[in-house]
């Protein structure tokens, strides 16, 4: 499996298992498959709320040898109702607990949006704290503090504009390390890939296939389906291999890592053989020509 290096050295597998929308009932058994079939990355967040179910699943493999925490990369996500600098610790010790580890090997801010503490999906704006009130540049001590006590070995964010990482580059103090972002051939981002490459910030693709199993209310009638495009299926159609591998062996052949979801057993085990999957320049050009900031 392909590796993204971090500064200390550190190495994580390229394409890892996503875990926003796994449901309650069904993730536990989806971790240990994963685990089994040689995932080792996997993509948590507090506001997924199942990190119990995984928590769970994690600490049973590791007790029947199916791996052991060295090997795993564990990755979770800050909530924006904990964005106060001191709300930063607490809201990580939550998420160990509930993952039942020691620690983390990357930690995220989820969203440069903060809300009240009480509230976890406003429906009002004075349920908002404006960025002027708490800005990005507070909470990121706070994973940076995180990180110096050990309850995370990496920190970085996730859904951030170049602008928003510049300002955390600014303060000076840790590098955000990760940028977790949507990507898929139909919202490439380039420019941002190319700004994270000269800054040596790495790059996670989220939603790779589409997430098709998102609510109805997230999702536009007339969404392409990125299974049908004609590049895509001629590109799977010479590899022997299925549209959504195609979509998976994009997101590493760009040196992005990719988090797809599944709870599927023979689903799991497609999406992990397609980190293998080497694309030619000419298919990557082909690819690179669906762009529609979709
Ligand atoms: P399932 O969990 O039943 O496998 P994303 O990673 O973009 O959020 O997409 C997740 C969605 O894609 C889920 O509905 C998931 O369903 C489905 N999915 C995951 N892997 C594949 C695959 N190899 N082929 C088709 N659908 C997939």
């Amino acid at each position: 499996m392909k590796q993204l290096s971090y500064d200390n050295g550190d190495k994580m597998d390229i394409l890892g298992l996503g875990t926003w929308k796994s449901q309650p009932g069904e993730v536990y058994e989806a971790i240990r498959e994963a685990i089994r079939a040689g995932y080792t990355h996997i993509d948590c967040a507090a506001i997924y709320n199942n990190e119990q179910e995984i928590g769970q699943a994690i600490s049973d493999a590791i007790s029947v040898g199916d791996t052991t925490r060295k090997k795993l990369w564990i990755t979770s996500k800050l909530w924006n109702n904990a964005h106060k600098q001191e709300a930063v610790i607490p809201a990580l010790q939550k998420t160990l607990s509930d993952l039942k580890l020691d620690y983390l090997d990357l930690y995220l801010m989820h969203w440069p949006v903060a809300f009240r503490e009480d509230v976890v999906f406003p429906s009002q704006g004075d349920e908002m704290i404006p960025l002027e009130k708490l800005p990005i540049t507070e909470t990121w001590a706070g994973l940076a503090k995180a990180k110096a006590q050990g309850l995370a070995k990496h920190i970085g964010v996730s859904n951030f504009s170049t602008k928003k990482l510049q300002e955390l580059i600014d303060m000076g103090i840790d590098k955000p390390e990760m940028n977790q972002i949507e990507l898929h051939p139909l919202l490439q981002q380039k420019d941002m890939l190319a700004w994270c490459k000269e800054q040596g910030v790495h790059l996670t693709a989220y939603s790779p296939l589409g997430s098709r199993d998102r609510s109805a209310v997230m999702k536009a009638d007339d969404e392409p389906d990125m299974f049908e495009l004609e590049a895509v299926k001629s590109i799977a159609e010479a590899h022997g291999k299925s549209p959504a591998q195609i979509l998976l062996a994009w997101a590493v052949n760009r040196g992005t890592a990719v988090i797809p979801k599944s709870t599927n057993p023979e689903r799991l085990r497609l999406n992990l053989q397609a980190a293998k999957i080497q694309l030619t320049t000419e298919e990557m050009e082909q690819l690179a020509t669906l762009d529609k900031h979709y």
